[in-house]
């Protein structure tokens, strides 16, 4: 049987995910907004452009480092906010946290983690990042600001592309539901996948870490904790909210979401420090447009005065590279560390990272690059194709 160790990239990493996780649960990971025209773009954009290397340069040393947030980043890729790891495996968000410390990166934990900001604090000294939303009930967003502030958050991230809840299809069709159910439609899967499933029961410690105490503090005894995160979505955040967010937080503040130069400007006027160009790896608006297509005109917009990270669609070392040069400073992943997390926790994760590290290495030095400065949108020519 295929084992991670012998997987050799995210591609096999994902297609072995798929043998191994119960269908419900791949999916959930693996799948996008209605068409999935969006999800499928975001990877097919990097085709769009190709490599020029220059040789006769030396490239003894690849030094891949990188400042975000004040604090040095050894590699220039780090670790996106996705909800729910409990899902996919019982060591959760703790065994990403501390994958990504090794490899000197960051975390950034999501407001929908089933891990609390304070454990994940705990558990690594390494650079971290809040996700948060603005959600109807405001109380509960200001008090998470104060508990990153005590609990030594590198940076907090306000996500603005979910004003409503994408339309996962594949959930529909696998029976998805949350916390899982063993249900008719998904007994098969869960029975075939034995492993997953017997873990899932041997610890079962599902609960949205951060919100769970809201909920009974509301005292809404009877709602579950899904339809409360559900119900908080809030469809009337504006900029001014986020202005408000950013005075409270007083540091390095990202807002993640931004596809065009107008919201990336409005970003900076209201005191954002970084930018993410995400479409939430085409989990919300099918048919928006791919990060990698607006990435150049944004960072030429506001490049200079805000840092820009950059998700949706990094498979490889060479996509990695592509993205900083056409103007990121640093890259997230979100589905590649999930497949790995799932596969075997911390040291699926740490597989990932591995792979990609070893990816971005081998190009630079292949591509003549010994420094992220050497990255520029020169070394890149659109593909005629
Ligand atoms: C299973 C899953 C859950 C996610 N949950 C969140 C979340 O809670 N908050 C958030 O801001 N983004 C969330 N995202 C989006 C990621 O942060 C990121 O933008 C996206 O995965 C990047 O695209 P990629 O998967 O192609 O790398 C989620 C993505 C996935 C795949």
């Amino acid at each position: 049987m295929l084992s991670i160790s012998r997987c050799n990239n995210v591609n096999d990493l994902r297609s072995l995910a798929k043998r191994r996780l119960p269908r419900s649960m791949f999916h959930y990971i693996d799948g996008g907004a209605d068409d999935e025209v969006t999800l499928r773009r975001n990877t097919d954009a990097f085709e769009d452009y190709e490599i020029q290397p220059r040789f006769l340069r030396p490239v003894d040393e690849i030094d891949t480092t990188v400042t975000l947030f004040g604090k040095k980043l050894d590699i220039p890729f780090f670790i996106a906010p996705t909800g729910m790891s409990r899902l996919f495996h019982h060591t959760k968000e703790n065994a990403v946290a501390r994958a990504a410390a090794k490899f000197g990166t960051a975390y950034s934990l999501s407001t929908l983690g089933t891990a609390s900001l304070e454990e994940i604090s705990e558990e690594t000294d390494g650079p971290k990042m809040f996700q948060i939303y603005i959600l109807k009930d405001r109380e509960l967003t200001r008090e998470f600001v104060e508990r990153c502030k005590a609990a030594n958050y590198d940076a907090l991230c306000l996500t603005v592309d979910v004003p409503l809840a994408g339309n996962r299809e594949r959930d529909k069709v696998t029976g998805m539901t949350m916390p899982p159910r063993f249900t008719m439609k998904s007994f098969f899967s869960f029975f075939t996948h034995p492993n997953w499933s017997f873990n899932f029961l041997l610890h079962p410690d599902f609960r949205l870490a951060n919100v769970v105490h809201r909920v009974d503090a509301l005292g809404k005894g009877a709602m579950g904790l899904i339809e409360y995160v559900n119900s908080q979505f809030d469809r009337t955040v504006t900029w001014d909210d986020a202005s408000r967010l950013i005075q409270q937080w007083g540091g390095p503040f990202v807002i993640k979401g931004v596809l065009t130069s107008e919201d990336a400007k409005r970003a900076r006027e209201i005191g954002a420090t970084a930018l993410m160009i995400s479409n939430h790896g085409g989990r919300q608006v099918d048919g928006a447009v791919a990060s990698l297509d607006v990435l150049p005109g944004i960072a030429e917009a506001v490049g200079e005065q805000l840092t820009v990270l950059f998700d949706s669609g990094v498979r490889s070392g060479p996509d990695v590279l592509k993205a900083l040069a056409l103007g990121a400073d640093a890259v997230l992943l979100g589905r590649p560390y999930l497949y790995g997390l799932a596969l075997g926790g911390q040291e699926g994760v740490e597989h990932v990272l591995r792979c990609l590290l070893a990816e971005l290495d081998l190009t630079m030095g292949n591509a003549g690059c010994s420094t992220l400065a050497d990255l520029v949108p020169d070394l890149l020519t659109r593909s005629p194709r």
